[in-house]
């Protein structure tokens, strides 16, 4: 018998409509009626858009045909969105609860200084408008069984991935016993304001200490150790500038035994890893050396060799390409390739010399 998956079933009519249609791709047709259907892509359409806070907008996405739509609480979405006639891919965590099975996933833009696709964003995006999304992924949610005791500390944009967490626990009535520690440049610019508010009503278990740093400065470890006594006993978890995520891992790793490993999550790609850079061959059309920080297309791009990409975070998948010889390290995943394997690499280093079939 021959068993066929949700997504075996999607391949089975995307290839049937392919045959339908061609020579002509079924793309042609379906994007006439609905600009939601597409039988080679993943899209969503923007359905609204709110203020969040100043420089912030709430962006909600219906996600379209064969998007899976199941989160874990902390998850990130990838979105590309047509920018001067060139696909620009960014991932912005979901922040609505996985427990509310909401129709769309929601997603916080904050506008940053050389943010292309948050600016654009923030000055273009207009409800109706079809984007293509990459499926909901990322490692940073909370472990199951959910501990009891919680540590939050975020800081700017890092608290969008902390609300849906909150949320789920709120709608678990598991919010017994938790303590987030927020950052923010100026008051104006605290996001999910009211929404903290209400959970802090709703859930005394709950303590949230929002700490404005053009007034009182960055938070420093001796503060934090001071604010949450028992810190060691909690799960902790962190999401916001690198610089913050960095001093909280050394915390974390040095001092009294602590139960719980810290989790944290990056917006950015972070390039500290063990892989040793070798020397970057692609196929015949040259080689260059490239230390264990450099990922494969910006060895390709610094040789003059152009590969096709996307969103350069891991996430669309454009910059797929096979592994002939060699192994290689992806930043984002901590995965070593083996020769033969298919690496996105955007976010893929060398760990001694590879050969790229192209
Ligand atoms: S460019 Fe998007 S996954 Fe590499």
């Amino acid at each position: 018998m021959v068993v066929r998956t949700t997504s075996d079933s999607l391949k089975h009519v995307r290839r049937i409509l392919k045959n339908w249609t061609t020579p002509l791709l079924p793309d042609d047709y379906s994007a006439l009626i609905n600009p939601l259907w597409s039988t080679r892509e993943l899209r969503g359409v923007i359905r609204q858009i709110t203020p969040a806070a100043e420089g912030s907008i709430l962006i909600d996405i219906e996600p379209g045909w064969g998007v899976p739509v199941h989160f874990e609480a902390g998850q990130y979405i990838g979105i590309g969105v047509s920018v001067e006639g060139r696909y620009v891919w960014r991932s912005y965590s979901i922040v609505t609860a996985p427990t509310r099975r909401a129709k769309n996933f929601q997603i916080c833009v904050r506008a940053v200084a050389d943010g292309q696709l948050s600016n654009h964003l923030q000055d273009n995006a207009r409800p109706g408008e079809a984007i293509r999304l990459a499926a909901p992924a990322g490692d940073f949610y909370l472990t199951d069984p959910i501990p009891h005791k919680l540590l939050f500390v975020t800081a700017g944009s890092g608290l969008t991935p902390v609300i849906s967490m909150l949320r789920m626990l709120d709608d678990r009535r598991q919010l017994s016993d938790a303590v987030l520690i927020h950052s923010v440049r100026a008051k104006e610019e605290l996001i999910f304001a009211e929404e903290l508010d209400r959970l802090q009503e709703a859930n005394p278990g709950l303590r949230v200490d929002i700490r404005v740093t053009s007034v009182d400065g960055r938070i420093t470890i001796p503060q934090l150790e001071e604010m949450v006594p028992d810190f060691a006993d909690r799960a902790p978890y962190a999401c916001g500038p690198a610089q913050l995520l960095n001093e909280l891992s050394a915390w974390w790793a040095t001092g009294v035994d602590k139960p719980y490993a810290l989790r944290t999550e990056h917006f950015t790609l972070d390039r500290a890893s063990d892989a040793r850079g070798g020397t970057v061959t692609f196929g015949n059309r040259g080689s260059v050396i490239a230390d264990g920080a450099t990922t494969i297309l910006e060895a390709a791009e610094s040789a003059g060799i152009r590969l096709p990409s996307g969103c350069r975070m891991g996430i669309c998948q454009t910059c797929v390409q096979s592994l002939k010889e060699g192994h290689a390290h992806n930043l984002r995943t901590g995965e070593t390739h083996e020769p033969g394997s298919r690496v996105r690499v955007c976010c893929t280093v060398a760990n001694g010399d590879v050969t790229l079939d192209i």
